[in-house]
């Protein structure tokens, strides 16, 4: 992996049509809250189809500085959690990455009181943390920020059981409660919960655990604090990244390619495959493997952005590269995060045309014949869908800000590279870099 400050980037020459088979690597968005759950019990806990990411080091890192150990190699990863967890996490990981904020509610849940920075992230909006506060608060824990620091005081005996209605299914907050709940005093009731599949694999595993929820509708649930969980015997196998998978088939789809994108849940990305064919693309799938090819003539087709089941808002950077290939006019709306159009100023150094309706919609007139130029990945999905369009560019393009990429993607280069890419990981020379060439910020 290259350091954030690394002077890489990725070169590609675009033109070529993608053929053959990819296989996707484990949910981060699954991973990293599992990793978290493993706070709130003590033992061993075995993980396998774990993805290496940016963003998992840092959570192991978390979870070093408070007295876990890890034992890891290749897709396989054992957490000993051998007495309480103690001290505070390391606060230079947790400021680099939203998902730190998921320490709070299992530390919280074993009576651990804790003291982070205010998480970090792709700067894609406001992304405020009320709900996971005013959640925590219900449950008798007292939470203060100041100077840029959350302070969390768990409560002399065990978490009370809350009832919340969450004002937004956020996938973070319903995370932090979850795992809050399962073992606090009493029965627990959360409305509007997101129901994302990696809330479902956390869901999945704390119950395997011995945890006591209850989906009492598709955004209610049910939890009944048990006094404490037990790590299974067996290794879990974290779920297929969704998003992972959905932007190789939207690669394919750009070239207009042939490939078989396996060891995924086609039932994840419902959403995705719905809008591939309408835009005329031929696909085919099994219960873990999904075949893309191109159709006769492929056409605009129009995108909002939603909570799961609804399109999600990691894929629509790379579908906004296919919306130049295809004919007429596109538009994408996006209803979760404020700020995820950053982007589409480094896309229009391709020539792509892009304008903004409004704030939150963007209108893509195709096709656009893209042209090569040096750009930079403002946060992790940009960063791919950049790639993607670059893939689709006329000439040698490169794309900077690699370490965006390496957060969420395994391996994103030489899976590229085995589809047929023309595609290279390269260290810049001072000369060759953009001006706005940014280091700062990881999600
Ligand atoms: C998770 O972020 C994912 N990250 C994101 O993936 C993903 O884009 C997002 O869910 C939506 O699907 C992880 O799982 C680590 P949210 P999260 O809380 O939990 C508002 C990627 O590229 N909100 O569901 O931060 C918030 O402002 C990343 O892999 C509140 O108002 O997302 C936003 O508008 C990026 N108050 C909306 O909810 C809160 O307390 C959705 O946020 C929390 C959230």
């Amino acid at each position: 992996m290259t350091s954030p400050s690394s002077k890489s980037y990725i070169k590609i020459r675009g033109g070529l049509k993608l053929k053959g088979e990819v296989e996707v690597s484990g949910a981060k968005n699954s991973i990293l809250p599992l990793l978290f759950a493993s706070l709130a019990t003590q033992g061993e806990h075995h993980f396998q189809n774990v993805p290496q990411l940016r963003d998992l080091n840092l959570t192991l890192k978390m979870l070093s500085s408070l007295g876990l150990s890890y034992k890891q190699s290749k897709q396989e990863l054992i957490i000993r959690n051998t007495k309480k967890p103690s001290g505070n996490p390391c606060a230079k990981s947790a400021k680099s990455f939203r998902a730190s904020i998921l320490c709070l509610g299992p530390l919280l849940a074993v009576g651990q009181t804790v003291k982070i920075p205010l998480p970090g992230g792709c700067e894609i909006g406001s992304r405020p943390i009320d709900l996971h506060i005013e959640g925590l608060k219900k449950m008798g824990a007292k939470i203060f920020i100041k100077n840029s620091y959350i302070t969390a005081i768990a409560p002399k005996k065990t978490l009370k059981a809350c009832k919340m209605k969450l004002k937004f299914p956020s996938v973070g907050a319903t995370e932090n409660l979850i795992t809050a709940c399962v073992l606090a005093q009493g029965i627990s009731y959360l409305e509007n919960t997101a129901c994302e599949p990696e809330i479902l694999d956390l869901i999945n595993y704390l119950k395997k655990m011995g945890a006591k929820i209850e989906q009492i509708k598709k955004r209610q649930l049910k939890i009944t604090g048990v006094k404490k969980l037990s790590p299974l015997k067996q290794a879990y196998s974290v779920i297929p990244d969704r998003i992972e998978a959905g932007t190789w088939l939207i690669a394919g789809a750009c070239t207009r390619g042939e490939i078989a994108v396996k060891k995924c849940k086609p039932q994840h990305l419902k959403s995705l495959l719905e809008k591939l064919k309408l835009a005329g693309f031929c696909l085919k799938w099994s219960s873990s493997e999904i075949f893309l090819k191109a159709g006769k003539q492929h056409k605009s087709v129009d995108i909002k952005t939603g909570v799961y089941p609804a399109f999600p808002t990691d894929l629509q950077s790379q579908f906004i590269a296919l919306m130049t290939s295809l004919k007429g006019a596109s538009s994408l709306t996006e209803t979760i995060f404020e700020n995820r159009f950053r982007y589409v100023e480094q896309l229009n150094l391709l020539k792509a045309g892009i304008t903004f309706k409004n704030p939150s919609q963007v209108l893509v007139k195709g096709p656009v014949f893209l042209k090569k130029n040096n750009i930079t990945a403002t946060d992790l999905r940009a960063g791919a869908g950049l790639v993607l369009a670059g893939l689709i560019a006329e000439g040698v393009s490169k794309v900077y800000g690699l370490h965006h990429i390496e957060r969420g993607y395994e391996n994103f280069v030489s899976k590229l590279k085995a589809l047929g890419a023309d595609i290279q990981l390269r260290s810049a020379k001072k000369k060759d870099r953009p001006s706005r060439f940014e280091f700062s910020g990881s999600n």
